[in-house]
């Protein structure tokens, strides 16, 4: 009977939808090398990837959409290689425009002071741009890096001169304050770590690896990982 019932409850498959979705974009210069082509073709289709994905996700209903995209670690990288993402990026010269189009308010998620000043402007705008945005949040990984996260608030209640924390205090000092946290993380290209991603954020996410690189995500890996996500039985602690 014990085992019959224990069956029954892990077949149990809820209709909710995460309302925080965070992706780890990963594998573009994988996917660009299975194709014998330069990494940095991997980049440029793994930014078409991104348009997809947030359709999706907001066709299902999910408010918070992150999406980690450069790491402060990944500015150790060829200087080549970084410029060109940042390139990407200044090319976007429509992001506050197509972002509003879909309702969709801009976060940045990262230090906005280790970027070019031109970028960092752009970012700045397009927070400014789509403020009135409703429908969805994409909170925009970008010169990311958890540990720095943390650090940075502490220093900052320390300047605030804050002498007790609690979490909801600390939770203001985070790049995601005001948001919730997510509910699904999901990794691209089969790797199964958090390369620095929201460490804090992350304590009671379900995980999801998907066996694809991040261009290689659509519509049907969205709903795959939201499928995925229903037969998981959070349970925070409590029995
Ligand atoms: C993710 O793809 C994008 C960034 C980290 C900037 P990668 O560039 O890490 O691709 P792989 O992991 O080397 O395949
Ligand atoms: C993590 O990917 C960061 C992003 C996807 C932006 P990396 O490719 O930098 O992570 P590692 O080096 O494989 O852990
Ligand atoms: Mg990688």
């Amino acid at each position: 009977m014990a085992w019959f019932k224990r069956k029954k409850a892990k077949e149990q498959v809820s209709d909710i939808v995460p309302k925080h979705i965070a992706f780890i974009a990963d594998g573009n210069g994988r996917w660009a090398n299975e194709r014998g082509l330069p990494r940095f073709e991997g980049h440029k289709a793994g930014k078409e990837t991104i348009k997809k994905v947030l359709d999706r996700c907001l066709e299902r209903g999910v408010q918070t959409v992150s999406l980690y995209c450069f790491s402060t670690e990944n500015f150790n990288r060829p200087k080549e290689e970084v410029e060109y993402i940042f390139n990407l990026l200044r090319a976007k010269k429509d992001l506050s425009d197509s972002l509003i189009k879909r309702d969709c308010k801009f976060r940045l998620m990262g230090d906005a002071s280790m970027l070019p000043s031109d970028i960092a402007e752009q970012i700045q705008k397009t927070i400014q741009d789509t403020a009135d945005c409703k429908k969805c949040v994409l909170n925009f990984g970008f010169a990311y890096g958890s540990r720095h996260e943390i650090i940075s608030a502490v220093n900052n209640l320390i300047k605030d001169g804050v002498k007790v924390v609690d979490e909801s205090t600390f939770e203001k000092y985070l790049y995601t304050a005001g948001l919730p946290d997510p509910d699904l993380i999901v990794r691209a290209s089969g790797e199964q770590r958090l390369s620095n991603f929201m460490l804090y954020q992350a304590a009671y996410s379900e995980f999801y690896f998907p066996d694809k690189f991040w261009p290689d995500f659509d519509a049907k890996v969205v709903d795959e990982c939201i499928e995925a996500y229903q037969k998981r039985k959070r349970r925070f602690g409590k029995i």
